[in-house]
């Protein structure tokens, strides 16, 4: 069975093309991050629109490259959820409107289902296993039973572990997104610990990343270097002090998601495997430490390639792909669901 996967409920524009037996055959990605960075966040209005610009370009693009044409697709898979309502409106009526005029079968996809299978694409991951999801806008911990079958163990009650390094990087006046810039700094400084910053909510499986961003504000403060009135950070020629900040934060949040995995391995101790996926996963610190981790208390950790962390069609195509052959099709009144 061939799946065309369309993603547009952020600030990527993507298209797959995934074969239920021949496997991914293709994975085209539009970024926005440069429209974007100029205003140190995602801003939904100039996402739909670079969608609707880009949208036909790259679902032609996945079917070329994956030397298919529209025909031979047999269903669409389409990201209906969780997203900015613009963006996700943008993949659904195109889609739909794809699988109206051709003929194709319709499914509508949960793009939080995508992230937790994603590992899943390029790996035999045994079940059951514990998915921990951190991207910008999302941070969540799942226990996945089977394909389609996995329950919410522990989430944000505010920000996502991504946002506090945008904003964490918007602080000290590095550009967005923060993430990729911050791992770079703190490498050069040996992701040492040197500010301590506190590690909240300890015994329950939620996570809680406002406060941190407070914290490193107040310290920063603290230290002479950022004005709260002008919000202003003093020290932009400092990088010896934006690389401490940055290796401080990455360490600490490492600790943090551990603290969660031991706690959700003792709570379900028959999982036999961990994932880690989202856009936060790129980062190769937490990666090792991760792995260090899952190998003490005797569990397979299982991480996708880059290009299947970020937000991508391929994790939609994917869970379309096992979706489709359980006949469990949408019908054309599919709504976004924000
Ligand atoms: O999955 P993703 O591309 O989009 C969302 O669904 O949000 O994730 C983007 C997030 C951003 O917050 C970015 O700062 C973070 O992932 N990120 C990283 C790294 N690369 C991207 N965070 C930490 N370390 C990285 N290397
Ligand atoms: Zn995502």
């Amino acid at each position: 069975m061939y799946i065309l996967g369309i993603e547009t409920s952020c600030d990527e524009t993507a298209a797959a093309v995934y074969h239920t037996n021949l496997g991914m055959l293709s994975n085209v990605l539009f970024s926005q991050i440069k429209l974007h960075a100029p205003f140190g966040g995602v801003i939904p209005e100039i996402a739909s629109r670079a969608h609707v610009e880009k949208i036909n370009g790259v679902v032609s693009h996945a079917l070329k490259k994956a030397n298919v044409t529209l025909e031979t697709i047999d269903t669409i898979a389409v990201t209906h959820k969780p997203g900015l309502p613009g963006a996700l409106l943008i993949g659904t009526c195109f889609a739909k409107s794809l699988a109206w005029a051709q003929h194709k079968k319709l499914i509508g996809i949960n793009h939080l289902e995508g992230h937790i299978f994603s590992a899943c694409i390029e790996n035999n991951v045994p079940f059951p296993f514990i998915c921990l999801t951190a991207s910008g806008g999302h941070t969540a911990m799942y226990l996945v039973h089977d394909f389609g079958k996995y329950e919410v163990i522990g989430e944000t009650i505010d920000d996502a572990a991504g946002e506090a390094f945008d904003k964490v990087a918007k602080l000290v006046g590095l550009p967005y997104p923060g993430g990729p810039i911050i791992e770079k700094l703190a490498q050069e400084v040996g992701f040492v610990d040197f500010f301590n910053y506190p590690r909240p909510q300890k015994k329950t499986l939620s996570f809680s990343f406002s406060g941190l961003k407070t914290a490193v504000l107040y310290d920063l403060v603290k230290r002479g270097a950022y004005e709260l009135k002008s919000k202003t950070f003093l020290q932009e020629n400092d990088d010896v002090l934006k690389k401490q900040v940055a290796s401080s934060l990455i360490v600490c949040i490492a600790d943090i998601f551990q603290e969660k995995l031991l706690l959700a391995i003792k709570k379900y101790p028959a999982i036999k495997s961990i994932c880690f996926v989202g856009g936060v996963a790129c980062n190769n610190y937490i990666k090792k430490q991760f792995a260090d981790f899952a190998h003490k208390h005797n569990k397979q950790l299982f991480t996708p390639s880059r290009q299947y962390c970020t937000d991508n069609g391929a994790m939609i195509a994917f869970v379309g792909g096992y979706k489709a052959q359980k006949g469990n099709f949408s019908t054309f009144d599919l709504d976004i669901l924000e």
